[in-house]
């Protein structure tokens, strides 16, 4: 019955679509729309059903997602159709990510697009984030996740042309493009903005605005703050528009409101707009904030997912190749569903960002063991089959330790105490290893995110400052165990721009009055060139951490166990230093690889036993794909280094 309705709708709405659309090739078009419709339909009846002008909206929806159809080359339909015939392409373990600024890791996009290309290759990066490019302002730019015009590339780092010559030159030499889509918020400079300030009633509905205090009082208690020491509250008085407007994370940022379908349509037009520029992966930022409902934390909520089901089914019909990675920073038992739920395919978006394991691998640093790393990986859901994890230690964002009490608790700690230990550990209060800053403190808990750059979290400044040779070297080692895991987990690896060398923490960002009160600056530095150079130079930091890196993303690319299938399984071990992770090749499961991490200083053994109840044969010859080199075995047990890892298997 409601397909029938669904499918009269349909029909309706290709006849009253614009003459000049019609007249257009729109064979692929429609029956991409024929086999999405239904869910388009009742995800945007459920949104805006209730609407008298749900009809002219739905329309306006499908004639953007023509438009957007009409405007794709030959070249990236060639692509979108390539890539439906070979459904599963991004999970192989072939891929591996950057994430870099345009003009930290180079001058700007034309600079990048020249000269640096080859440093990325060099590594094995086949997959760049480049950090947000687009218009917004001088000063109150959140990093570039303050948006001024959602269409225009900031001039200081290139121009729209220039960006799709990088993209195609990056589809030429077969890397993918990763592009962000901030559509949680804008800056409030942004044309809908200014309007809205002018006093358009039009407008204002883009955003939440509200005459006095009474609503924002009653979502304030629900509601946590982003950047409580920084930028308190949730509302922002604008004396312009004589109102109170939402903006959850910098004052300067509004929060749309996809109440309004107009703002959603406005949206989808842009991930299209991006699409066709040639961008292989839209990165959704702050997805978990995208739905606000009184009473609640305003995150997570079933609407905001609806919404992502929403513009993936739309990029479905118009660009079906595009990937979608969802940035939520949320509790690991929300992430994965925003892979979404009940589908075997990923209905929201392909690839998420892992901060569960993220998070969790800094514990097994400050820890020295794998205690709550194992737990919390065993609590994490599981996820669909088609969708996968982006691994990463560092990005350009602070570490929260968002892990669930309950794991902090089944492992013997007590949350508050715990999380306090981790905080006094990477601010270097602990041992004096490690050189992070505190982010957003809250006085009361005395809780804390951490900055820093991974090397100077990883003890390597202060090894240096100390000129420590054995320091030095635990620091090198920690660092690479990090990647270790990471490029072995199952998921994208995504390295961060300078880690490859060894960036340390960049005070400099304190003399500038619009950065100093962000402690996230502290690692967003500007690639040290000369110290790249290095990497070429043995006895150095950066040839020992990038001669080894590139050896072990060269090594994971042929390592098809390592690819994602849901093929992980733990290794229970007794041992709570040690990190056991067993990967099968899915398409021959006795061709496995077993990755062993000691997160503790000094070595401990597993015996080879426990190997071999789980698949490795202990009369085959152990070989440790990372090094090439046969482990160090003595009377039944195998001996991990401090701060080593193995990716074992037999020859
Ligand atoms: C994301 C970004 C972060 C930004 C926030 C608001 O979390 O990664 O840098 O501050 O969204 O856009
Ligand atoms: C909050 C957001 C996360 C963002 C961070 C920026 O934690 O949930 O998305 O990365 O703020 O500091």
């Amino acid at each position: 019955m409601y397909e029938q309705v669904s499918h009269s709708l349909l029909n309706s709405i290709l006849n009253d679509l614009k003459p000049e659309i019609r007249r257009q090739d729109l064979r692929h078009f429609y029956t991409r729309l024929g086999a999405n419709f239904y869910a388009i339909h009742s995800l945007f009846s459920t949104l805006y059903g209730h609407r008298d002008d749900f009809n002219i909206q739905i329309l306006n929806l499908v004639e953007t997602m023509a438009r957007g159809y009409i405007q794709r080359s030959a070249e990236l339909e060639e692509l979108d159709m390539k890539r439906e015939r070979d459904h599963n392409w991004f999970l192989s373990q072939k891929w591996v990510g950057m994430a870099l600024y345009s003009n930290g890791f180079a001058e700007n996009l034309e600079d990048l697009l020249h000269n640096r290309i080859g440093y990325l290759q060099e590594l094995g990066i086949n997959m760049v984030h480049i950090m947000p490019i687009l218009k917004c302002p001088v000063g109150q730019s959140d990093g570039g996740y303050a948006v001024s015009d959602f269409r225009q590339i900031d001039e200081r780092v290139g121009t729209l042309n220039i960006f799709r010559q990088v993209a195609n030159e990056f589809r030429k030499r077969e890397i993918l493009l990763v592009h962000d889509i901030i559509l949680n918020h804008t800056s409030d400079e942004h044309a809908w903005a200014q309007k809205a300030k002018a006093g358009e009633a039009h407008y204002q509905d883009y955003y939440y605005t509200f005459e006095d205090r009474r609503i924002p009082d009653i979502y304030e208690q629900s509601m946590p703050q982003v950047f409580p020491g920084t930028d308190p509250g949730n509302f922002t008085w604008s004396g312009e528009m004589q109102r109170w407007v939402m903006s959850v994370f910098h004052h300067y940022q509004w929060d749309l409101n996809y109440s309004n379908p107009e703002v959603l349509i406005q949206i989808v037009d842009i991930i299209l707009f991006w699409a066709n520029q040639g961008v292989d992966v839209l990165r959704l930022d702050a997805v978990a904030f995208l739905w606000k409902r009184l009473g609640s934390t305003c995150q997570n909520e079933r609407h905001a997912h609806l919404i992502l089901q929403l513009l993936k089914d739309c990029c479905q019909v118009t660009a079906p190749s595009v990937l979608f990675i969802a940035e939520a920073i949320v509790a690991p038992v929300e992430v994965t569903k925003y892979f979404g739920e009940d589908a075997i395919v990923a209905k929201e978006c392909e690839v998420a960002y892992n901060a569960t394991l993220m998070a969790l691998l800094w514990d097994a640093i400050a820890t020295k063991n794998a205690k709550l790393l194992c737990q919390g990986l065993k609590s994490l859901p599981g996820k669909l089959d088609r969708a996968t994890w982006l691994n990463y230690v560092r990005c350009h964002d602070d570490i929260g330790f968002g892990f669930d009490d309950q794991d902090i608790r089944a492992v013997g700690y007590e949350p508050r105490a715990h999380r306090r230990f981790l905080t006094d550990y990477f601010t270097g209060s602990f041992d004096g290893q490690a050189r992070g800053l505190a982010f957003n403190r809250d006085d009361a808990t005395g809780d804390a995110r951490i900055c820093g750059s991974l090397a100077s979290l990883a003890g390597l400044e202060t090894a240096l400052e100390a000129d420590d040779q054995a320091l030095i070297q635990a620091a090198i080692d920690r660092i690479l165990l990090l990647h270790g895991v990471i490029l072995s987990f199952g998921g994208i690896p995504l390295i961060y721009n300078g880690d490859g060398i060894g960036t340390l923490n960049d005070y400099s960002f304190s003399d500038d009055p619009s950065k100093s009160h962000d402690n996230r600056w502290v690692h967003r530095t500007k690639i040290d060139w000369k110290r790249a150079e290095r990497r070429n130079q043995p006895g150095t930091v950066e040839h020992s951490l990038f001669g080894a890196m590139q050896k072990l993303i060269a090594i994971r690319k042929e390592i098809p166990a390592f690819a994602d299938f849901n093929n992980r399984e733990l290794l229970p071990l007794e041992n709570d230093h040690l990190l056991g992770m067993v990967r099968f090749n899915p398409q021959r499961p006795s061709d496995l690889v077993v990755v062993i991490a000691n997160f503790d200083s000094s070595a401990h053994g597993i015996d080879l036993e426990t190997l071999s109840r789980h698949g490795l044969n202990p009369r085959g010859r152990l070989v440790d794909l990372a090094s090439g080199l046969s482990p160090l075995l003595q009377d039944g047990v195998l001996a991990v280094g401090g701060q080593q890892f193995h990716w074992l298997t037999e020859t």
